[in-house]
């Protein structure tokens, strides 16, 4: 899979409004995490796969003094983050990738990333850059959808035709650890608000039908947090 491909795909999301939907949908766990993050006052954050940026300048308010900036391979996402952007964040937007991201060692306290993790071209890559920009002591929380454990996301890579990767808890967590993370630990979140009611409930590509939802909703978000070593 080419960045190209991932770029073209997430270009025509941004184009047809699926942003604001990842922002409806994504919404309820990346508040969860962000207050469990414990942002201090300074913060500098890289937000990973950043798509029109909520997440991004959601971080940049958390605390007194904090900045983010978000990173998207899709040049429409990053113009889509411009556009949104509201003047009292410091949050900024840059095209770029996982693999090879454009910034100095140790240039970050916290990175962040949501939904988007899985899509790697090359995850071993992408993992020593996520530990390379961190400053010693500094924290990853990545959060992803798809995993093993949540099967029905299997078919999410044919339905949206790009490669993802497809591990279970336990390989996410020996992925980080074999990029040399350390205290890499794994939870499952579950949004708040619920599958909703069945009576309201729309079918789409990801989930044809009620029962699929639910067991989506129960499966939850997998949250890694890890640690780069002091
Ligand atoms: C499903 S969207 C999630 C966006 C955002 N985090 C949210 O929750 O709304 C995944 C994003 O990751 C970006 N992405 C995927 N692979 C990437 C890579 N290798 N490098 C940079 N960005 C990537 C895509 O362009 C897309 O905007």
């Amino acid at each position: 899979m080419s960045h190209e491909r991932i770029a073209e795909t997430f270009d025509e999301w941004a184009e047809s409004g699926r942003a604001e939907g990842m922002e409806r949908g994504h919404g309820d766990v990346v508040g969860q995490v962000v207050r469990q993050m414990g942002i201090r006052p300074g913060d500098q954050i890289i937000d990973l796969g950043c798509g029109s940026g909520w997440a991004t300048r959601m971080l940049a308010k958390a605390a007194p003094g904090a900045g983010a900036v978000g990173i998207d391979v899709s040049r429409r996402m990053i113009a889509r983050a411009e556009e949104l952007h509201d003047l009292t964040s410091r949050a900024r937007y840059e095209h770029g990738t996982f693999e090879a991201l454009d910034f100095p060692d140790g240039r970050f306290e916290r990175a962040f990333s949501m939904e988007a993790f899985y899509y790697a071209v090359d995850l071993e890559r992408a993992l020593a850059e996520l530990l390379r920009v961190l400053k010693p002591g500094g924290t990853a929380d990545v959060v992803i959808d798809r995993f093993e454990e949540s099967v029905h996301t299997e078919g999410w890579s044919a339905t949206v035709q790009l490669d993802m990767h497809f591990l279970p808890e336990a390989g996410w967590r020996s992925a980080f650890e074999a990029a040399g993370f350390t205290d890499v630990v794994t939870k499952r979140l579950l949004d708040s608000r619920g599958p909703g009611d069945e009576a309201s409930f729309v079918p789409d590509a990801h989930c044809p039908d009620y029962r699929t939802r639910v067991e989506l909703h129960e499966a939850g978000s997998l949250w890694i947090h890890a640690v780069k070593p002091a």
